[in-house]
């Protein structure tokens, strides 16, 4: 930072309060209050709390923004006509309409009136009473992602905070909705009672996945933060003057904002390092903070990559958010700051302030905006800025999300054109980067090209691989899926660039949706024509024995034979299993439709009706284990809420971990884990039949998503008990001749049974043991 300030230091030749030009010009908007008069809610009319007017922008829904004042607006189409102040209904009965924090979640109003949060849906027009929260609280905070719908962007969107500002730590309770705010339920914060001081807000860093606690103590403030690795630790103590104001600037990329009439204070990291920002006012003066510049802040706004404030002095400051730099420029002006006025962006590079104006004739209010276009004005030969040196910064990565999964890789591009003559110095910024082990490799290949050189950039990103034994700064809860940001901007730029903005893309470090299991099928039973496809699609059913099954998966028989209806749309025609081979399924991964490998790692099956006509090759011993290792029984047991298939990744704990300490008391019980590191197989009893196998990957580092299927097989080629008893007491001709009329009797009638599949089975085993000497009903067998 030192660096930048002395390249910014040297460059920046401002004359800035030698304008002769206004800042901005003002306009009144004042529409809609003849032709399209809304009906203005009966209730209580809402005011907020503190003396310094906040204006909170929708990130993702440009137009949708609530001002916070004397009055409160509330605007879906950016204060482009005249509005009713914003009421709660008279049914609510909030007592004093008191507002003192606001948040947009998606498409509703969190709102704390009066100690109680309210939600208002503006889509639907709605008002409800939030439901869970028993103590009186003060502010909600949240955050909104904008990068796309996938479910864990969506998440944070409707994540929000209510929380009690000033209270003991040790003793408070902090409220956590992910229902954006409808319903609330005690956020339990791990070493929360041992922590000194009193709360100064509670916050998700989604650009950290972690909860942060702010806690103040004698003038200074320091974060305390929930997860690994991060939770042994506190974020740098900084200066607390006055009641901070904290904003979370959009995009997930840990920026945050203090601010307080006298003092506003930058972090980058979400909180670990907090400093004050430097303020310049002219050529040669620069002041280390606002308190030293002895200016009073009223107004504050920011978007993803700036910052502007409105003083009491009638000043604007503007400042650039990139990943270096923090210090702002003056911009001198005139009677812009009143009472009512506040800041806001409405795009790069422009800031607009804002002032409610009431009408003597109608309830409603005018919106004074004054516009500013910061480009045009650092443009002004007056403030000798030098041009910006960067004319290009794109990649196609921008404002995407993307998803790591373990094992995958991600490769972003991004192309970047110095002016000619100049050189740059790109830099990409990870906003998590400890705690997931994400590492940014930039390569960097320049070629010239019409006389200038380009810069093509590949940024490589994986995750770290683990096996448990990795760095101990990264998170060792591979469990847990986490996020970040990545951000690549040019270090050495200059505050001109204001169009220029950094190139940020949100990672999701999770499951990948798209990963698929499937179960190889290579020979299936309908291709042998051992079943009839056009059997089993017509509401095929068949039955298993009670002695072969049972319904509560513990080994023990069922009372009576279960009908089993196939479900042939879910599982197609079973594969083709031969009776007396170890038998392990190939599992394969598809990807978005696609085949991408054979998986190999540990995973487990269970017949989902409860037949227990089969076992495994290895023991515990055989298998080389070091401790108890888990079975269905113990998985059952200790997760019983949820339901029998509960063996996952989030269970599993191999026997073969050096951590796993279950000391290993039954060495015969079967290793009912396939795949990994033995070759243990599945035997069946001699049994022929469909089998439907419920089958999860439990291999914890193979794939933060919850792999798991159901698939079938068909057992053939066991000879049926009964069966060889007689045909071993009968001449073999004789047998075969008299089962031959017997079954073009019966076979119509049985084919759709299990015993049917049986005999069946039997009769193809005999008549390829025969196929010469017996004339076989060839279509048939
Ligand atoms: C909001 O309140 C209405 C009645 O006032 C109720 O019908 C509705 O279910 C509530 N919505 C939620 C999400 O609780
Ligand atoms: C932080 O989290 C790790 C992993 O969950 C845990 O082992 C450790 O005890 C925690 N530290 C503290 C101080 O709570
Ligand atoms: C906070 O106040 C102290 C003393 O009043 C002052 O020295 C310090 O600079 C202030 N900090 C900030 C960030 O304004
Ligand atoms: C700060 O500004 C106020 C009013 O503008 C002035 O009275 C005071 O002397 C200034 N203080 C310093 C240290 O410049
Ligand atoms: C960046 O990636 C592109 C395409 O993946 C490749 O053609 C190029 O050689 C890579 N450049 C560097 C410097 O790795
Ligand atoms: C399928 O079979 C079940 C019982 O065997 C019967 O109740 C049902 O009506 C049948 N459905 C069709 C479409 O034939
Ligand atoms: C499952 O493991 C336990 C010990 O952890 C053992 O007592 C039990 O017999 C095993 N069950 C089966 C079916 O192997």
């Amino acid at each position: 930072m030192l660096v930048l300030l002395l390249v910014a230091a040297t460059t920046l030749r401002l004359c800035l309060l030698a304008r002769a030009q206004p800042l901005c010009r003002n306009h009144i908007v004042r529409t809609g209050k003849v032709f399209h008069i809304r009906q203005q809610i009966q209730g209580d009319q809402l005011y907020f709390s503190s003396p310094r007017t906040q204006l909170i922008k929708h990130p993702c829904k440009k137009n949708v923004a609530l001002y916070l004042g004397r009055q409160v607006f509330f605007t879906t189409d950016n204060f482009r006509s005249s509005l009713f102040p914003l009421c709660i209904p008279a049914a609510l009965k909030v007592g004093t309409p008191e507002l003192t924090s606001a948040h947009i979640a998606d498409s509703v109003l969190v709102l704390v009136v009066n100690q109680k949060v309210y939600i208002y849906d503006y889509e639907a027009n709605s008002w409800n009473t939030s439901l869970g929260i028993e103590r009186p609280v003060s502010h909600v905070s949240g955050d909104n992602c904008c990068y796309s719908r996938h479910p864990f962007c969506v998440d944070m969107s409707n994540s929000v905070f209510a929380y009690l500002y000033g209270d003991q730590i040790s003793q408070t309770t902090v409220y956590f909705s992910n229902t954006r705010g409808y319903k609330f339920q005690k956020f339990a914060y791990e070493r929360q009672a041992e922590l000194v001081g009193s709360l100064g807000g509670t916050f998700y860093f989604h650009s950290l996945s972690q909860v942060g606690l702010l806690l103040i103590d004698q003038g200074k403030a320091w974060f305390s933060y929930s997860e690994h690795p991060l939770n042994s630790s506190f974020g740098l103590p900084f200066d607390y003057n006055g009641t901070l104001g904290i904003l979370i600037t959009p995009g997930q990329k840990g920026i945050l904002i203090f601010w307080f009439e006298k003092s506003l204070l930058v972090s980058r990291n979400s909180g670990q390092l907090v400093y004050p920002v430097h303020v310049r006012e002219g050529p040669n003066t620069l002041y280390s903070s606002i308190s030293e510049a002895n200016v009073t802040i009223h107004s504050v706004a920011a978007n993803e990559n700036e910052l502007a404030v409105l003083t009491q002095e009638n000043s604007l400051y503007y400042g650039s958010l990139g990943i270096l730099s923090s210090s702002l420029i003056k911009f001198a002006g005139q009677n812009i700051c009143t009472q009512d006025a506040a800041l806001m962006f409405t795009d790069v590079g422009r800031v607009e302030i804002l002032t409610p104006i009431p009408d003597l004739m109608f309830p409603a209010f005018d919106f004074q905006k004054c516009s500013v276009n910061i480009q045009a004005i650092l443009m002004d030969p007056q403030f000798e800025v030098d041009v910006c040196k960067v004319e290009l910064l794109e990649g196609e990565f921008d404002s995407k999300m993307y998803t790591i999964d373990m094992n995958s890789k991600l490769e972003l591009t991004a192309l970047m054109i110095p002016r000619p003559g100049k050189s740059l110095i790109p830099l990409a910024m990870v906003s998590n980067p400890h705690s997931l082990g994400l590492q940014a490799i930039i390569y960097e290949d320049g070629y010239t090209y019409d006389g200038n050189t380009k810069h093509r950039m590949n940024i490589s990103l994986k995750q770290q691989h683990h096996w448990g034994r990795a760095d101990p700064s990264f998170t060792s809860s591979i469990k847990r899926p986490t996020g970040s940001t990545i951000t690549l901007d040019v270090a050495n730029k200059e505050i001109s660039c204001v169009d220029l903005k950094p190139l940020t893309a949100f990672i999701s470090v999770g499951c990948d949706q798209e990963k698929k299991i499937v179960i190889q099928n290579e020979i299936s039973a309908c291709q042998n024509n051992i079943l009839d496809p056009v059997g089993l699609q017509d509401n095929y059913s068949y039955v298993i024995e009670r002695d072969a099954y049972d319904p509560n998966f513990q080994g023990q028989k069922a009372l009576e034979d279960l009908v089993v209806q196939y479900e042939y749309e879910k599982l197609g025609c079973p594969s083709l299993v031969y009776w007396n081979n170890p038998w392990k399924p190939v599992v394969e991964l598809w990807r978005e439709g696609k085949f991408q490998e054979v998986i190999e790692t540990e995973f487990v099956l269970l017949e989902v009706h409860g037949l227990f006509t089969y076992t495994y090759s290895l023991t515990a011993q055989t298998a080389l284990c070091k401790a108890q290792p888990q079975n269905w029984t113990t998985i059952m047991e200790t997760a019983s809420d949820r339901g029998p298939f509960a063996w996952d990744r989030e269970n599993y704990v191999s026997c073969h971990d050096p951590d796993n300490e279950a000391p290993l008391r039954w060495p015969n019980v079967p290793y009912q884990i396939l795949g990994g590191p033995t070759a243990n197989k599945v035997i069946f009893d001699q049994r022929n039949g469909i089998y439907v196998f419920y089958i999860s990957i439990v291999d914890p580092y193979y794939s933060y998503c919850h792999l798991e299927t159901t698939f079938s097989i068909y057992v053939h080629g066991a000879f049926p008990l009964s069966v060889i008893l007689a045909a071993a007491t009968i001449i073999p001709l004789v047998a075969v001749m008299l089962l031959s009329v017997w079954l073009a009797y019966a076979i119509p009638k049985l084919l759709h049974t299990e015993k049917g599949l049986k005999f069946k089975g039997f009769w193809i085993y005999l008549c390829r043991k025969c196929r010469k000497a017996c004339a076989c009903f060839r279509g048939r067998c």
